[in-house]
C-alpha cells in the first residue's frame, strides 16, 4: 500500500530569508476573505456558540477581521445579532430616530432607554427638523406633562450639515461647536441623516475597522444544509449579512453542492463560504459549485475529535497547501479553520496558501465570546464547546431544533474550558505582531507576497523541542 505523507503546522519550520522591510510595519496584513470582500488583517472568528455573537463580532469588524455569527439560536435571534452589529457603528446614519415635539418629556425618556440612546432629533410628521433633545436637555428636564418643544434646543440654535458634508468636515464642526450630534438636512429642512460624535471617535479609533459601503461593520452569518437553512440566509442578509459561511462538518457532499446552488438563487450577489473539506477534489468541486472561498479543516480544531471518533480527517498544513492549489487556478481565497495556537501557525497557514485563517477557542476565552465568566480559586475561566458536542446537541434539543433522541447523539467535539483572557483586542494585537514579525522574516511586504516566498523544512522531534521555551522556568 502507498500511503502519502501529511504535515501539520508543528512538523514544519519557515527557512528564513533576506529581507528589504525595514519595520514590522511595513508588513500590509491587507487580504482576501472571499472573491468580493477584502478584509485589513486575515482574521475570522469561528461561527461557534462559545466563540461569536454581536459582541465579538463588533470587535473583530473594528480590528480590521470579521466575526462570523453562530447558527445555534432561532432565526429572529440571529437577525437581531446581525442588526446589533449593523447599528453598532455609522459616519452618516441615515434614517435617525426622531420624536415629534408635542410628545411628553415622559414618553421620550422611555424611547430614548428603550431604543438605548442618548439624544432624540424632534421633527415634524413630514421629517423637518425642529430641534434636539440632548443629553443634557433630558438631564434637567422635568418629568410630568411638560412636552418636547419646551426642553428641546430649537431648531435655530442648531449646527447642521448637508449631503455635502465630509468626513474633515464633520470632525471640524464638532471640534468648533463642542455638540455631540450633527443632523443633516436638505434645502427644505427635510432630515436626511445625522452624524454623531461617538460614531466619529469610533471611526478614529479603529482605523483597521472593516465597513461596509453605508460606513456599517461588516459581519458574517453562517447557515447550514438542512431545514430551514434557506430562510435563514435571506432572513440574515435582509438584516445586513455582508457575507454566509456554509458551514457543515464534511463538506464535499452532494448536499453542500445543492445548498450552494439553492442558496445562489435565494441571496443572489451575497458572497458564499463554503467547508469544511480537506482535499483538492473537493476544492475543485466546491469551486465547480460557484462558491466564493474555501474553509478548510477536518478535525484540526481544539475541540475536534472527529479524527478520533471517524478515523478522516488530513494534517491541517497539507490540507490547506492541497486546497490552495486549486482555488488559486479559480481565483478563490482559501480560510484555514481550526488548530491555530500561535501567530507562528497563522504565518505558516498562509505560507501554505491560506488568504485567512479561523480561529475558535483562542477567542473563547475573551471578554467578548458568549456566555459568562466562570472563577475558580484565584482562576477564571470560560467555556469553549463544539459545534457537535454532546452539550451543543442538549442545548439544540432544549430549543427544539435537534429532534434526535440524546441518547443517538454521537458527538464529534467536545466541551471544555479556557482560561479567561480578557479582551479580544489585546491577543489579535499579539497575532498581527507575530504575524508582521514572519512576513518580515520571509520578506513578506504584503500577504500574497508571504504566500509565494514561504519555503518549510520538516523538523523532528528534537527541533520541535528546541523550538519551544526549554530548559528555563518562565516567569510569565
Ligand atoms: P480552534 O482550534 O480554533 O478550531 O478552536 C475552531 C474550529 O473547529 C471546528 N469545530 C469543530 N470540529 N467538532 C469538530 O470536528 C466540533 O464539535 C467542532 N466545533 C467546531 C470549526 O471548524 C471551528 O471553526
Amino acid at each position: 500500500m502507498q500511503i502519502p505523507f501529511a504535515l501539520t503546522y508543528d512538523d514544519v519550520l519557515i527557512v528564513p530569508r533576506r529581507s528589504t522591510l525595514s519595520s514590522r510595519s511595513d508588513a500590509q496584513t491587507k487580504t482576501r476573505l472571499t472573491r468580493q470582500l477584502d478584509i485589513n488583517i486575515p482574521i475570522v472568528t469561528a461561527n461557534m456558540d462559545s466563540v461569536t455573537g454581536s459582541d465579538m463580532a463588533i470587535a473583530m469588524a473594528r480590528l480590521g477581521g470579521i466575526g462570523i455569527l453562530h447558527r445555534f439560536n432561532t432565526i429572529e435571534e440571529n437577525v437581531e445579532e446581525v442588526k446589533r452589529v449593523k447599528r453598532a457603528q455609522n459616519f452618516i446614519i441615515e434614517d435617525p430616530y426622531t420624536i415629534e415635539q408635542d410628545q411628553t418629556v415622559a414618553s421620550a425618556k422611555e424611547y430614548v432607554a428603550d431604543i438605548g440612546i442618548t439624544g432624540l432629533l424632534v421633527a415634524s410628521p413630514d421629517k423637518k427638523l425642529l430641534g434636539i433633545l440632548s443629553r443634557r436637555d433630558f438631564l434637567y428636564a422635568p418629568n410630568g406633562d411638560t412636552r418636547v418643544s419646551q426642553i428641546m434646543t430649537p431648531r435655530e440654535k442648531l449646527v447642521v450639515g448637508n449631503k455635502e458634508t465630509t468626513f474633515e468636515d464633520a470632525r471640524a464642526i464638532f471640534a468648533r461647536h463642542k455638540i455631540e450630534k450633527l443632523p443633516l438636512v436638505d434645502e427644505e429642512n427635510t432630515i436626511i441623516g445625522l452624524i454623531t460624535s461617538d460614531d466619529m471617535k469610533l471611526s478614529v479609533d479603529f482605523p483597521d475597522a472593516n465597513l461596509d459601503t453605508d460606513g456599517r461593520l461588516i459581519v458574517g452569518a453562517a447557515v447550514g444544509v438542512h431545514g430551514d437553512f434557506v430562510e435563514r440566509a435571506k432572513a440574515v442578509v435582509t438584516a445586513g449579512a455582508d457575507v454566509l459561511v456554509i458551514d457543515i462538518a464534511h463538506g464535499h457532499s452532494d448536499l453542500m453542492i445543492n445548498a450552494i446552488a439553492a442558496l445562489k438563487q435565494a441571496v443572489p450577489g451575497t458572497p458564499l463560504i463554503a467547508g469544511n473539506i480537506a482535499t483538492a477534489q473537493a476544492a475543485k468541486d466546491l469551486c465547480d459549485a460557484g462558491v466564493d472561498a474555501l474553509k478548510v479543516g477536518v478535525g484540526p480544531g481544539s475541540i475536534c475529535i472527529t479524527r478520533l471518533v471517524t478515523g478522516c480527517g488530513m494534517p491541517q498544513l497539507t490540507a490547506v497547501s492541497e486546497v490552495a492549489k486549486v482555488a488559486k487556478t479559480y481565483g478563490v481565497p482559501v480560510i484555514a479553520d481550526g488548530g491555530i495556537k500561535t501567530s507562528g501557525d497563522i504565518v505558516k497557514a498562509i505560507g501554505a496558501g491560506a488568504d485567512t485563517v479561523m480561529i475558535g477557542s483562542m477567542f473563547a476565552g475573551t471578554a467578548e465570546s458568549p456566555g459568562v465568566v466562570m472563577t475558580k480559586g484565584d482562576k477564571k475561566f470560560k467555556i469553549s464547546r463544539g459545534s457537535a458536542s454532546f452539550t451543543q446537541a442538549q442545548k439544540r434539543q432544549q430549543k427544539g431544533q435537534e429532534q434526535k433522541e440524546l441518547s443517538h447523539v454521537v458527538p464529534e467535539g467536545v466541551e471544555s474550558i479556557v482560561p479567561y483572557k480578557g479582551v479580544v483586542a489585546d491577543i489579535v494585537y499579539q497575532l498581527v505582531g507575530g504575524l508582521r514579525s514572519g512576513m518580515s522574516y520571509t520578506n513578506a511586504h504584503t500577504i500574497a507576497e508571504l504566500q509565494e516566498n514561504v519555503t518549510f523544512v520538516r523538523i523532528t522531534s528534537a527541533g520541535s523541542r528546541e523550538s519551544g521555551v526549554h530548559d528555563v522556568n518562565p516567569i510569565t
